[in-house]
């Protein structure tokens, strides 16, 4: 029993002893190895040692930042980056439409077919020209405008005459070659339209004078009279509009007649009237 227990110290001690050689070898070969890592600098591996137990592992320290974000330099810096990019994007000089002149006729060899209609509004100007064969005569409605206004001038003692309506492709052919003829192409254009071009041949234009008044017809002085000025400001009620106005030859394409007017109902004519517009500046072409 003695004998037993003897035994049994003695495979313990021999254990524990072949147990801390073990260990002992272990951990010589560790230092080792970790001092030829570190060119068996004593100091170095020490370092080592600590930095491998306190700091964060290099592969989390070196990771990229997410593409996206820039790297942030210092405040300053950075909001200017936010508002004022470093790359401008280059100016491109912007080219500026040429304003668009509606006394130029377009390049054309043949009149359209079919004439020009802007919500419900028939027109003819020098872009928008008419089909020769385009014949409707003096417009009904139109005529009966007109009569009702004149009925009202009439009570304010102005006698209105609508001295030229409607007139025929050949008739505006005839008239315009007549201007042409006597003031040269360049002034005729800005009075009288070419033949297929004329507002006279929608039947709705109305030139209006007075009667006995005959000196001023057709002629910018009838802006002046009692009854010219009577027509500017009462024609819309009645469905007219004073088609060319002063200053707007560049868009209407006519220099002004203070004797021209056009019917396009009362409600367009109204809103011309109100908003001092052209007909092409009312229907936006
Ligand atoms: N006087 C206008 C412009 C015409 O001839 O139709
Ligand atoms: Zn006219």
């Amino acid at each position: 029993m003695k004998q037993t227990k003897k035994k049994i110290e003695f495979d313990k001690k021999f254990y524990i002893k072949w147990m801390v050689i073990a260990m002992t070898a272990i951990w010589a070969a560790i230092a080792a190895v970790w001092l030829s890592m570190h060119n068996w600098d004593a100091e170095e591996s020490m370092k080592a040692v600590a930095r491998a137990f306190t700091e964060q592992p290099a592969e989390t320290e070196q990771q990229a930042p997410a593409e996206e974000e820039a790297p942030v330099k210092d405040e300053q810096t950075a909001t200017e980056e936010t508002e004022q990019p470093e790359t401008q994007p280059e100016e491109q000089p912007e080219e500026e439409a040429a304003p668009k002149d509606a006394t130029v006729y377009p390049d054309i060899d043949q009149l359209p077919a079919e004439p020009t209609v802007v919500n419900g509004i028939l027109l003819a100007n020098k872009q928008h020209p008419l089909p020769e064969t385009y014949a409707p005569g003096e417009n009904a409605e139109a005529r009966a405008a007109f009569d009702s206004m004149a009925q009202a001038a009439a009570e304010d003692g102005l006698q209105l005459v609508a001295f030229s309506t409607y007139r025929a492709f050949d008739r505006q052919k005839q008239l315009y070659e007549g201007y042409v003829a006597k003031d040269g192409q360049a002034a005729a254009d800005r009075y009288s339209a070419r033949p297929g071009f004329s507002e006279h041949q929608t039947g709705l234009a109305f030139d209006i004078g007075e009667a006995g008044q005959e000196q001023h017809w057709a002629s910018a002085s009838f802006g002046d009279t009692a009854g010219g000025k009577w027509v500017k400001e009462n024609a819309h009620n009645y469905g007219f509009i004073l088609r060319y106005p002063e200053g707007k030859e560049q868009i209407t394409g006519y220099m002004h007649e203070s004797w021209h007017f056009r019917y396009v109902g009362k409600e367009a004519a109204t809103a011309i009237y109100k908003q001092n517009l052209t007909l092409e500046e009312y229907l936006g072409i």
